[in-house]
């Protein structure tokens, strides 16, 4: 097995290209035992990071962009408002780091707020996206340097290649919503360990509320949502020679009360047969698999959660509407 998660920068280390070819074909492995695992078992399943490849990342973005997806203009407008308040409390942080970083777009205000970081350090799977995003950051911002990790967030062990100093963690779009509650524990105990103590911490977390706001988000009416998720079967036939026929299956998104989270499905819209890497697969009609969860919590449950795995709350914002909230926590 290759390691977790390698450096997108040739300089940092002479073999990183090695490092990250290594890596590329480990991800695809770790790909095809999810997905053969994952359809095997009952009920079926594949874990939520296997959504973004490159197609999946751009149809991301258009996600963010849809009239229904309150999360991304909410906490952009957020860090807008908050991003003083952030520096008063974070602002001898010289380097940030970003879980899941994405296109980073929301990340250039929160460089901008911080008078004295010099260095970014954006950590994600979804390596060309990655790639781009870095190259963006660095010609916006002057003097500005940028350490892309291209990596397992759940998984990485150090942060090669990022210098000793200040550390400011940053996890936005309730990305850690995708993770259950013993995930996000064990994710925050993790972080702890890269960030360092004395660090802050800052999350994007989506609340609680009402299901004729939530359900639109994860099932808009243009279907940009059911491409993103469909994309996962597709890419399935291209990295694991799977014949899956994305017309004969139907995006799916639920809220579970009882669990506080949305749940994403792919449903078989037939009876059918699949094949994956040469292996077989049964399909009754209306049969699921289990794509993506997004949980939800109020101010005081992800308080609660993120003192269990160490962080203490320095502060928590919402929005003036109850869509959103940012964290704020402080290592002990
Ligand atoms: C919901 S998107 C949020 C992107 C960005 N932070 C934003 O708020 O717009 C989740 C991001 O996390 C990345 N991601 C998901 N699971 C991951 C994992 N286990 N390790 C590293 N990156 C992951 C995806 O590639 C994607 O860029």
């Amino acid at each position: 097995m290759a390691s977790d998660i390698s450096s997108l920068l040739a300089e940092d280390r002479p073999s990183a290209s090695t490092a990250e070819a290594a890596w590329r074909a480990a991800e695809i492995e770790a790909f095809a035992e999810a997905v053969l695992d994952g359809l095997a078992r009952r009920p079926r399943s594949i874990p939520s990071r296997f959504l973004y490849d490159a197609t999946g990342s751009a149809l991301f973005e258009e996600i963010t962009k849809l009239k229904e997806y309150y999360p991304t203009r909410t906490e952009t407008k957020m860090l807008e408002t908050f991003g003083a308040e952030i520096a008063e409390h974070a602002g001898d942080a010289d380097i940030l780091v970003e879980f899941g970083s994405g296109s980073s777009r929301k990340t250039s205000l929160l460089i901008d707020a911080l008078d004295n970081l010099h260095t970014y350090v954006p950590i994600d799977v979804s390596e060309s996206f990655l790639a781009e995003a870095a190259k963006r950051l660095v010609a916006r911002h002057d003097g500005l340097t940028v350490k892309p990790l291209v990596g397992d967030f759940t998984r990485a062990r150090t942060l090669i290649g990022a210098p000793r100093g200040e550390r400011l963690g940053f996890f936005s779009g309730s990305t850690i919503g995708n993770l259950t509650h013993a995930e996000a524990k064990a994710f925050l105990e993790n972080a702890a360990q890269l960030l360092g103590r004395g660090s802050v911490f800052l999350i994007g977390v989506d609340l609680k509320k009402s299901l004729d706001i939530l359900i639109p988000a994860y099932d808009d009416e243009d279907g940009v949502t059911a491409a993103f998720s469909l994309n996962l079967l597709a890419r399935v036939n291209r990295e694991l020679d799977g014949d899956f026929d994305t017309r004969r299956f139907a995006h799916c998104a639920l809220y579970n009360e009882h669990k506080g989270r949305i749940e994403i499905y792919l449903e078989s819209l037939t009876d059918q047969k699949v094949s994956v890497r040469g292996r077989s697969f049964s399909f009754a009609r209306g049969e699921r698999i289990h794509t993506e969860n997004s949980h939800k919590y109020s101010v005081h449950e992800f308080q609660v959660l993120a003192s269990t795995a160490g962080w203490r709350p320095i502060t928590a914002w919402t929005d003036a509407d109850d869509l959103f909230s940012l964290h704020l926590l402080r290592l002990v």
